[in-house]
Formats: structure tokens, sequence, C-alpha cells
């Protein structure tokens, strides 16, 4: 009755040496399945590489917004092909998403209209390949939406920052929400709102590790065993058990990544 992280960045570059001893370890503290998240092509690659050693590793690839510059033409180093090399990384028998994809709008760079256009490529190659998507969305929510609107992917909106009321308008598109260790912090109010407003059979649980480590261990390296921390704060809002929870959030990523009829 173990775990399932459905948003974790395991990088040599945030690890270093501990990373194999940790994913070595991480079945022994109640983590049953993680789904290992690419920025670009290379980081989808190693998470890849992961997802071949690992048993209960599965791997996502896709690019992030923040590279959307190199990946729209404007970088020598990236090949004009990529698409043709992300389908193919899609394909690789332990991929079950594409991701994670989307818009930031927290810094000026890249620019909003270069960002929207490998978005949406993306959406679309999911949508052929009838692959879920993973999205990212930051200070970028009535855009995300619109695009969300019109390409109907189905997938996840994950670290969920907006308001119940655009929880609400995701879920009803046939989408999944969720939530990291943001839900354990002392003023996330807003985060608990848009919980609530998320039926049950919705939420997925992350860590989006290293990053976003949960109460007690805000601030420190992130990994998925500290996802328990959130589980236990899911469960209190919407007044399951953390055991319950914990076991609704791994069917629920099942559904949606392994097409489980549960
Ligand atoms: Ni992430």
């Amino acid at each position: 009755m173990g775990i399932f992280d459905t948003h974790a960045h395991y990088f040599k570059e945030d690890f270093g040496e501990e990373l194999e001893q940790l994913l070595a370890d991480l079945p022994s503290k109640n983590v049953e399945k993680v789904l290992a998240v690419g920025c670009d092509l290379p980081s989808s690659e190693e998470e890849i590489a992961l997802a071949e050693r690992y048993d209960y590793i599965y791997a996502a690839a896709g690019i992030h917004p923040e590279y959307a510059l190199a990946y729209s033409g404007h970088a020598a180093e990236i090949p004009d092909n990529w698409e043709n090399e992300l389908e193919a990384l899609l394909k690789h028998d332990k991929v079950v998403a594409l991701g994670e994809i989307g818009l930031d709008y927290h810094y000026p760079e890249p620019p909003k209209d270069v960002q929207r256009e490998v978005f949406i490529k993306q959406l679309k190659i999911a949508k052929r390949l009838d692959i879920p998507v993973i999205i990212h969305s930051r200070d970028a929510c009535a855009d995300t939406l619109d695009i969300l609107k019109e390409y109907k992917p189905r997938g996840v909106l994950h670290c969920f920052s907006g308001s119940a009321e655009t929880a609400r308008e995701v879920v009803k598109l046939g989408m999944y929400i969720g939530f990291t260790g943001v839900l354990t912090f002392k003023n996330s109010k807003k985060a608990w709102a848009a919980c609530e407003a998320v039926p049950l059979d919705r939420l997925l649980l992350e860590t989006d590790c290293p990053y976003m480590a949960p109460v007690p261990h805000r601030g420190e390296r992130c990994d998925s065993s500290m996802i328990a921390f959130t589980a236990e704060k899911m469960a209190e809002i919407k007044g399951v058990s953390t055991e319950e929870m914990i076991e609704t959030a791994r069917r629920n990523a099942e559904r949606l990544f392994f097409n489980d009829n549960i």
C-alpha cells in the first residue's frame, strides 16, 4: 500500500554520488512508484536511464517552458528535428507521460509567444500518441487554461498554485491536479482551498524533488520518502485517513499513467 510520487527530478547534478543509494533505499521507505520527470531532451534521457535500472521508477519526457527558447529554433545546439527525437523517447516502454511542459511567466524570458509555441507543439504530439501530459504553469493561469480548453489533453496540472476556482475548471476538463510539499507550508491557505475543491478521485501526490520539501523538512533537499508529510496534510483537508489518501492518490495516478480502470 505504498506511495506513488508522480513528479520527481532525480538528476545527478542535484544528488551527486548519493543518488544511487537514495534510489536503492526508497522502496524500503514505503515508496512504491516514482515518476521521474525530464525538463529537456538530455534530462529526459537521464530519467529514462534510471527507469531502465530501477523497476519502480517510470519516466516522463518533455521540454519545460524554461527551455522553450532553445527548442524554438533559436539555439544552434538543439537539432531541428527535436520533435522526432522527443517522439522516439515517448515510445520507450517505461515512458508513461509527456512532460513537463507548459507556461512560466515568472521571469520575462523566454518570451510568452515562444513558450506557447513549444507548449502547443508538444500537446499535439501527446494527442497523436495518446499519452498523458504533465503541465507546469506559473503566473500563467489564464493562458494555460485557454490552451488546455482548446487542446483538451489528458493529464495533470502539477505543483498546483492556482485558486479553488481554477482547480474546478481544470477538473471540469477531465484533468488531475497534483500538490507538493507546499500544501504543508504555514501560509498555504490558497492551496488548501484549491485542494478542498478537487474531488478525491482527481488528486495526485508529488514531491517535485529536489525542491519543495514539506514541513518539517522545508528548505532541505527533498526526496520521494518525504511525500508522507504532504499526504498527511492532504488527508486532513479531505477528511480521510492518511493511509486512504496515499492509496487513493496512487490509484488515481495508475489510472492516469497506466490506463488502469480502477
Ligand atoms: Ni518539476
